[in-house]
């Protein structure tokens, strides 16, 4: 009986141990992995259209095989920032209510325009090139303009 006591605790901890260790080793792999698609092998993608985004509003969307945000400011002017938290990798959430993204991993906080409000993330999210052409809005990584 003590037997089965003993190897229902060995299991449980077991279990225990490698959640705990998946839980701090995805992000650093996440971190550490190349992107599936190199920098600037894509031209541009088409986002959204102009009346699809309200003021202070977010719309996220997939460019380069990231997470990457388009965001329409008070002012009317767009600015498309990646969405990938610049500690760990996690993927970091608008929060329109306070004009700010947040990163629920580790409470990171980042502006509009994409620069560290709180760490731990040391760095700016990275901003990629906006482009209204008609109604359609386009982003793009480097200086190709619509
Ligand atoms: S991954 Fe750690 S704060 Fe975003």
């Amino acid at each position: 009986m003590a037997s089965t006591r003993r190897e229902f605790l060995n299991r449980v901890i077991t279990a225990g141990t490698a959640v705990l260790a998946a839980y701090f080793v995805y992000p650093v792999l996440r971190f550490l992995s190349p992107p599936a698609v190199a920098l600037g092998q894509v031209g541009r993608v088409l986002v959204t259209t102009t009346s699809e985004m309200k003021l202070n509003s977010a719309k996220f969307f997939k460019f380069l095989d990231r997470p990457a945000v388009l965001v329409r400011l008070p002012d009317g002017s767009y600015k498309s920032l990646s969405a990938k938290c610049t500690h760990m990798g996690c993927t970091v959430q608008f929060e329109s209510s306070k004009d700010f993204f947040l990163c629920e991993c580790h409470g990171s906080e980042f502006n509009m325009n994409g620069d560290v409000l709180r760490g731990p993330a040391s760095l700016p999210l990275q901003e990629y090139l906006v482009s209204v052409s008609g109604d359609k809005i386009y982003v793009s990584v480097g200086n190709q303009v619509a």
